[in-house]
């Protein structure tokens, strides 16, 4: 690969820890699941992993509740175990990101219980966003601020004399209070817990929701609350979808924001082998997010808008020659990411034939998936992103060609917006099914013989998803991953740098990349003629007569 710095263009795999492997029979993925793996991790030929929160948390948003940002959930193992596996990825090349969870924290956080404790007028109450109630008698929210789970944003206390009294603002669970970022004690205590996991090695950070923290002055309501709405719908121009154009919001993407991030990156440059980070930002505008990858900010960001984007050449273009420019113009590499565990995953979705970009089962709603098309394009899409300049990431399972669990039984699902939004977004937990290892039934290997159940139920018909059905059959989503990684670190022309469009038919995507690459993509086009001098190093599927049959990709370097 082109760069020297390992961040530009690392392979990132996702880890969800509760759902990757049980090491200890509870039915709960854990650490001790994670270490058993990482010879498998090292085979399938990613850089580094980011695995999402392991503290201690009462659970109520799968454990981006933090109740202690410094130590481990004991349901998923010990410091210790924490300390153990650091190591061992290391010892077989893996980088480690872990999740640091800024915005909120756990409503069992000490400094939360105190400051209800405390009472009204405490400034123990100042670490979060306490605030009056409205109406005569204080029983209205203060704002009409919306949770992201839905709802109204605020909750109200019972303060220690038993009446009911202040509201505390709290942008997703109720569980999950705002935390102050104008309070100097937030600052300080994020900048210790940074430090703290970097210390034991720990090689950077994904940071939640990185572009909420900081909140208009006066929490302002808006003149119209479908302004609220985030991310914001698209908008029709000249009869195709396009993204809304950014507009101030109260508490998304504010400037203010920037300067946490500042001092971030000091911290992570105070080390030998400096520290890195990638926002979880969900700015739409290039341009906005591109703010976040300035010099002194974060080094890279989840690319969100190609994750949303339409199976559509001319869009998928579009995503990409705009967050080339927009990120180029601050001297960061872009990302390329095609599903995490808040999105249906990207086979469903690409499954079906949608106009408008998006992906949660709630936009997907009435429209019925063909699974055989969504693993031809999933095909086609991995040869795509794994090949842009640039970052990736790999959600844990898309690497199996795991479709979402789209019939989770109603009682089984725990995702909060399940509840929160009266029973009719049923939220994200399809995607965070545990993975199969082995084996032709539940629960295919995922934790030791005879152990507890997963914490949720695996499908009867993913026996041939299984990690072991597909390791040595070269036809498998696995099989194409791995020649795909493996690829990607012996050809130069991949990784950070350049590209130059193809000029192609309608609904055909391609691109050269020096030295001696191309990659084309037939989105929804006739059968493609490749181009003359190359020849084919991978292919996504079948060839047609030469030609590269819609939905499908390839690899060539020049003869
Ligand atoms: C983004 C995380 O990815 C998601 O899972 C979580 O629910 C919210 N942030 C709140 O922390």
């Amino acid at each position: 690969m082109a760069s020297g710095v390992w961040w530009r263009d690392a392979v990132i795999y996702q880890v969800y820890i509760r759902s990757f492997a049980d090491g200890d029979g509870d039915g709960l993925g854990d650490v001790a699941g994670i270490r058993s793996r990482l010879g498998y991790l090292a085979d399938l030929g990613v850089d580094a992993l980011w695995i999402n929160p392991w503290y201690p948390s009462p659970m109520a948003d799968a454990g981006y509740d933090v109740s202690d940002y410094r130590a481990v959930e004991p349901r998923f193992g010990t410091l210790e175990d924490a300390e153990a596996l650091v190591r061992e990825a290391h010892d077989v090349g893996l980088r480690v990101l872990l999740d640091v969870v800024p915005n909120h924290s756990s409503d069992q956080h000490p400094w939360f219980v105190e400051a209800v404790e405390a009472g009204p007028g405490s400034p123990l109450r100042d670490r979060y966003v306490f605030r009056p109630g409205g109406g005569p008698d204080g029983a209205e929210p203060p704002n009409q601020w919306r949770s992201v789970f839905g709802g109204p944003a605020w909750e109200r206390v019972v303060e220690p004399d038993g009446t009911p009294g202040e509201w505390y603002l709290h942008l997703f669970a109720p569980e999950q209070p705002d935390l102050n970022w104008e309070h100097p004690d937030v600052a300080a205590d994020f900048e210790k817990t940074l430090r703290f996991w970097f210390d034991r090695g720990v090689d950077g950070f994904r940071i939640d929701v990185a572009h909420s923290l900081v909140k208009e002055e006066g929490l302002p309501d808006v003149a119209d609350v479908a302004d609220l709405d985030w991310p914001r719908p698209p908008v029709e121009v000249d009869g195709r979808l396009q993204r809304a154009p950014w507009r101030p919001h109260p508490f998304w993407d504010r400037d203010e924001v920037h300067d946490v991030y500042r001092a971030w990156r000091q911290v992570a440059d105070s080390y030998a082998d400096p520290k890195v980070f990638v926002a979880e930002a969900w700015v739409d505008e290039p341009e906005r997010l591109a703010r976040y990858l300035r010099p002194d900010e974060l080094h890279t960001a989840f690319n969100f808008t190609y994750l949303q984007a339409t199976w559509d050449a001319g869009y998928l273009r579009r995503v990409i020659t705009e967050t080339l420019d927009e990120q180029g113009a601050v001297g960061a590499p872009a990302t390329w990411v095609l599903s995490n565990h808040d999105v249906v995953r990207h086979l469903s979705r690409l499954a079906r034939d949608r106009q408008a970009p998006g992906s949660s089962l709630e936009q997907l709603r009435g429209t019925t998936p063909d699974l055989d098309l969504g693993r031809r394009r999933s095909r086609a899409a991995v040869l795509l992103t794994l090949s842009l300049p640039g970052g990736a990431y790999v959600y844990q399972g898309e690497e199996l060609g795991l479709p979402e669990v789209e019939d989770l039984p109603d009682d089984v699902l725990q995702d909060p917006t399940w509840e929160r939004s009266g029973h009719t977004d049923r939220g994200r937990d399809g995607c965070r099914v545990p993975l199969p290892w082995s084996g032709d039934r539940p629960p295919y290997g995922f934790g030791p013989e005879g152990g507890a159940a997963p914490w949720l139920p695996q499908p009867d018909d993913w026996g041939p998803l299984t990690a072991e059905a597909q390791r040595d059959d070269p036809g498998s989503m696995l099989a194409l991953y791995r020649a795909a990684l493996h690829e990607r670190r012996a050809l130069p022309a991949l990784g950070d740098g350049g590209m130059a469009w193809l000029d192609l038919p309608d609904g055909a995507l391609g691109f050269t990349r020096d030295p001696g690459f191309a990659c084309l993509v037939n989105v929804s086009g006739d059968p493609l003629p490749l181009p003359a001098g190359y020849a084919v190093r991978l292919a996504s599927g079948p060839l047609d007569d030469g030609r590269l049959p819609r939905d499908r990709a390839v690899w060539l370097t020049r003869e």
